[in-house]
């Protein structure tokens, strides 16, 4: 037994000739028996060859978010957290929540200065803004409940790009260099230094590949107890960060029960709190369930309208209600009652816009884009996997544990620094989510599964901040009632409503021929962005077979399957 993980090493090595390592990443494809959906081509086809040794989609899933954190540094990761929904062959749905947590000397208020005022950047950069990990605790219990193959095999491809070396992607190269300035700020020594950028230049991580080998063999512990942990800690004593060794050992991933939501003939199955995803999914879902969408026009008038409506009461509800629901009583039935949901909308009113409120919440940022990961798959036994981990910012607070290769997260900023106080991504929050030791920050990654008469039908999800929940209905939407083919629906143009700010945020070609001046002439405020959300999708079409879409919108989205 002992010598099985050599032996597969050996074998996917020998595999690995065959692989086409190169970044003409593919972004749709037919595939009949198994498919995935990922941010970069080495984590896509990773996975690939771990469905095609008999694994199954938990098995592909756990070697391609450990093979990120080699390739994807800027969002791949060990030092971040995530959400898994998942859906087995026979129908059975589970969720699990391995999100970051508030270390247990966080205070509510460690990011105002005297005046009360929110420092700006504590939250968003170095030491104090790194919450507890989650992600290895995450990948080794899913791999623990539902995986088949052995755990050391699964994360041997990952320590074989660090070890051996990897090529960077152009856009990996480029946001290496954007970061360098932050990367010396936040540390003793410099990450990725400038040496080894060329393109095609072979990029080797010998810290991170001992850190992974020592998660190879320990599991868990490799990460949260011993060598690993000391180097957190010590990293957390160099910059004033707050995490200590008891923090780390606390550490617990959550298995939920998903939330979901009927919307005509279809099931939506989506992450509870800590993300507000699931439930504000569901909510727009449901207030839209009586609206004529298919017979308003993709992208009309009233179609944004009142998509953009129902997106505005979510977000307003998400501010108000939503955090970590072990240490805040989410109404989450009362969210997610019909009737309330049918009462939101009574005061829709379509020959005006409606107004958010008075108050005028900062502006979204939205400069950046791709720093969380998604990937979809579907196996070929018929189990779907959707799961979105993140750093939050790209290389998340910039500091890298010395030692151990690995960038820790900025999730705090996740938190409501102060009530009222928009986030980097111009989110607003209260009590709910609220800076608590322990508690975990309210996220929108919005990991969906969703069902078709009771069958499987697609898988989807995305990195994008705020727009991660709209860019998830709206793909839905997209296929489900504008009857577009996935690739297609992916790369749709999106629009975006949060409540606050009070405006619709818009891709360059969306809203074309008068809309967005129809709709202005009612009052609505618009903005132009260049970034938005980036889905990874996979569909069940009608003769069995998977359709799996990329997004267009990151260079290095890739889709495998067979
Ligand atoms: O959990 C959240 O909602 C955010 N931390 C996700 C960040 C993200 O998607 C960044 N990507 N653009």
């Amino acid at each position: 037994m002992k010598y099985l993980p050599l032996l597969f090493c050996l074998s996917i090595l020998a595999c690995r000739e065959e692989l086409k390592v190169d970044y003409e990443a593919q972004k749709a494809s037919v595939f009949p028996q198994a498919a995935i959906a990922g941010p970069h081509p080495l984590a896509t086809q990773t996975g690939l060859e771990v469905l095609r040794r008999g694994g199954n989609a938990i098995d592909a899933a756990v070697a391609m978010q450990l093979t990120m954190a080699v390739v994807f540094p800027r969002a791949g990761n060990i030092g971040g957290g995530g959400f898994l929904v998942y859906r087995a062959a026979d129908g059975e749905t589970l969720s699990l929540d391995y999100r970051e947590t508030a270390p247990s000397a966080a205070k509510r208020d460690m990011y105002l200065d005297t005046a009360g005022n929110v420092t700006e950047g504590l939250s968003t950069r170095g030491h104090l803004a790194v919450g507890v990990p989650g992600t290895v605790a995450g990948i080794v219990a899913m791999h623990e409940r539902l995986g088949s193959l052995p755990w050391a095999e699964l994360v041997q491809p990952a320590i074989d790009f660090a070890e051996n070396g990897y090529r960077l992607s152009e856009s990996e190269i480029d946001r290496i260099k954007r970061y360098h300035a932050d990367f010396t700020e936040f540390n003793d020594f410099t990450p990725f230094s400038d040496s080894t950028l060329g393109v095609g230049a072979q990029v080797k991580q010998p810290d991170l590949a001992a850190t992974l080998s020592r998660i190879r063999d320990l599991g868990h512990d490799g990460f949260y107890t011993g060598e690993t942990a000391d180097l957190i800690v010590t990293e957390m004593e160099s910059g004033g960060g707050l995490i200590t060794h008891e923090d780390l050992s606390a550490y617990e991933p959550k298995w939920k029960e998903p939330i979901t939501k009927a919307y005509r003939n279809y099931r939506l199955i989506s992450m509870p709190p800590s993300s507000s995803g699931g439930l504000a999914l569901a909510q727009m879902a449901k207030m839209l369930e009586p609206y004529p969408l298919e017979e308003y026009g993709f992208q009309r008038v009233r179609s944004v309208q009142v998509i953009a409506e129902a997106m505005r009461r979510a977000y307003a509800d998400r501010a108000e209600y939503l955090g970590d629901a072990d240490f805040y009583p989410v109404p989450v039935d009362s969210l997610l009652n019909d009737a309330y949901l049918l009462e939101r909308m009574a005061d829709y009113r379509t020959d005006s816009a409606g107004t958010s409120t008075d108050i005028t919440a900062g502006q979204v940022a939205m400069k950046e884009n791709f720093e969380t990961t998604h990937i979809s798959i579907v196996d070929s036994l018929g189990n779907a996997v959707s799961i979105t981990t993140t750093l939050n910012g790209n290389f998340g607070s910039k500091v890298m544990v010395d030692g151990g290769g690995f960038f820790l997260n900025n999730e705090m900023d996740d938190f409501s620094a102060k009530p009222g106080v928009p986030n980097m991504f111009g989110l607003v929050g209260k009590e709910a989510n609220a800076i608590q030791p322990g508690k975990r920050m309210l996220s929108s990654m919005t990991p969906t599964i969703v069902e078709k008469d009771g069958e499987l039908f697609m898988v989807l999800g995305a990195p994008g901040g705020s727009t991660i929940i709209t860019a998830v209905l709206q793909t839905f939407l997209n296929v489900a009632e504008y009857g577009m083919p996935l690739p297609e629906a992916v790369a749709a143009p999106r629009f975006h409503h949060q409540w606050l700010p009070d405006e619709i945020l818009y891709e360059p070609d969306a809203l074309a021929d008068g809309v967005l001046d129809s709709l202005e002439a009612l009052g609505y405020q618009f903005r132009e962005v260049n970034s938005m959300a980036v889905i990874k999708a996979v569909q069940v079409l009608p003769d069995g077979s998977l359709q799996a879409a990329a997004d267009p919108r990151n260079p290095d989205d890739d889709v495998e399957g067979y």
